[in-house]
């Protein structure tokens, strides 16, 4: 039987290969990565499917319906193309089947040519791999001279990080699947993806339409991966999160924990109101209702983050506990804790889809500092996640992140450390190793100066 769990590469419900940088699990992958691969979110934009239908703006403003045009048996064909990346259609289309070479498929492929398969759908995901082995070769490693020559500029190896992975995604996502109006394939061994297409990207319209295999593989990623849940310890035992395609997944749990286990300030006696700004999959609410917040107020601005933390906090019998409003940073009112675990890069997004993993301008973590002691009541807290990955980097200074806390008039009462557990802070050949091995993900502890 050919159906979406024989297509799925599983080897234990937890280790998903990650359907983005196919390389690894999911569970080893980098935190931008991995908002990616399972979750990111769509800051600004009003739902995750708006990704896939992206187009730039037309001439008169409006979205002009982006199609993907190739010529088949001397006939001009069209079909409506999906991307998850904010790609454009590639220019050029050559049909590809079981008899292209994967140094071929490479070689077209760099070339910024579509290759549109036409043959057995387990070949195209062979093939896929075969340009991710290439594409992932070990590059020489440059010159000691070269080196010592290079301008060591604030974020060089980010900046050039970003700049391979954005090429690697472009060259991966040449490769083409079309899908018939009900979102079937109509290959040789394909898998059913009806269901998991219409759960990250709606109902079908009826429409054939052209999309990246890589981009496929995300939406099948994101059905497994909605299904079996995430395990968060600090939620307490076998509590499951249930991220939704589009939303942040809470995989790396040592956040959460931070929350769990934060002194719970003694005005949360009078006042038991807690606030969630960015709600995601709703895990941060969750784990303050369980902590014993009488009332939890969630904010996000993605229609698709407050689905999913409604259904999260549902299975978790939460639902009365927390409120979910559709917001920009803050609800109206005060709380006694007020948490927020903004986006940890400041970068600038080159594709929606960075908009899931960058925080251009550190806007979201700004914004939150500067109204943060309107949203305290007298005694209150707020609880600012942050990793300093984004120092290591050389994307921000402590010093601004102190100056933004005092123009802010907060001081500091304490902060919270946990070393990031995932492998790739293990992983030597990962380019930006030094920044991973050195980063804490700290809690820290604010409040309006007296
Ligand atoms: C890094 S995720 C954290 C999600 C969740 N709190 C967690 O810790 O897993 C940041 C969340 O903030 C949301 N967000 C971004 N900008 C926002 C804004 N201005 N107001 C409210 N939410 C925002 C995003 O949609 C996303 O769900």
């Amino acid at each position: 039987m050919c159906g979406l769990f024989s297509f799925l590469i599983l080897t234990r419900a937890r280790s998903v290969l990650c359907p983005f940088c196919l390389t690894a699990s999911v569970s080893f992958c980098t935190y931008e990565a991995r908002s990616l691969c399972l979750a990111g979110y769509s800051a600004g934009l009003a739902r995750w499917s708006d990704f896939l239908n992206y187009a730039p703006p037309g001439r008169n403003g409006m979205n002009a319906q982006p199609e993907l045009v190739w010529t088949e048996n001397n006939e001009v064909r069209s079909r409506r193309w999906r991307t998850d990346h904010g790609s454009a259609t590639p220019k050029k289309v050559v049909l590809a089947d079981d008899t292209m070479s994967a140094d071929t498929a490479f070689r077209l492929a760099c070339e910024g040519t579509g290759l549109l398969w036409r043959g057995d759908f387990q070949n195209a995901r062979q093939l896929l791999q075969a340009l991710a082995r290439r594409i992932d070769k070990p590059k020489k490693p440059r010159s000691k001279k070269s080196d010592a020559m290079a301008p060591a500029l604030p974020g060089a190896a980010f900046h050039t990080h970003r700049q391979a992975q954005a090429h690697r995604s472009r060259v991966l996502n040449q490769l083409l699947i079309e899908l018939e109006g009900d979102d079937s394939i109509p290959l040789r061994r394909a898998p059913d993806v009806r269901q998991a297409c219409a759960q990250a990207l709606g109902p079908a319209d009826g429409q054939p339409s052209v999309m990246s295999l890589r981009s496929l593989q995300g939406v099948i990623g994101a059905f497994e991966w909605r299904k079996n849940g995430v395990e968060v310890p600090a939620l307490g035992e076998a509590l499951r999160i249930h991220p939704h395609y589009g939303v942040f997944s809470p995989v790396r749990g040592e956040y959460v924990a931070l929350v769990a286990k934060a002194p719970w300030p003694a005005a949360m006696k009078t006042h038991s109101v807690a606030f969630d700004i960015g709600v995601g999959t709703g895990v941060l609410s969750a784990v303050l209702a369980r902590r014993g917040a009488a009332k939890v107020v969630g904010t996000d601005m993605s229609d698709r983050a407050l689905a999913c933390a409604k259904d999260n906090l549902q299975r978790l019998g939460l639902q009365n506990q927390v409120q979910l409003e559709a917001a920009d940073l803050f609800p109206i009112g005060q709380a006694a804790v007020v948490v927020c675990n903004p986006p940890w890069l400041p970068a600038r997004p080159t594709s929606l889809l960075d908009q899931a993993v960058y925080d251009e301008g550190s806007q979201m973590l700004k914004g939150f500092l500067a109204g943060l002691s309107t949203h305290l009541c007298t005694g209150g807290e707020g609880w600012l996640i942050l990793s300093d990955l984004a120092e290591h980097l050389g994307l921000r200074t402590r010093e601004e992140l102190m100056g933004w806390i005092d123009a802010a008039g907060l001081t500091v009462l304490g902060r919270i450390d946990a070393k990031p557990v995932h492998g790739k802070a293990q992983d030597a050949t990962d380019p930006l190793h030094a920044a991973r091995a050195a980063e804490v993900t700290s809690l820290w502890r604010l409040a309006v100066r007296g």
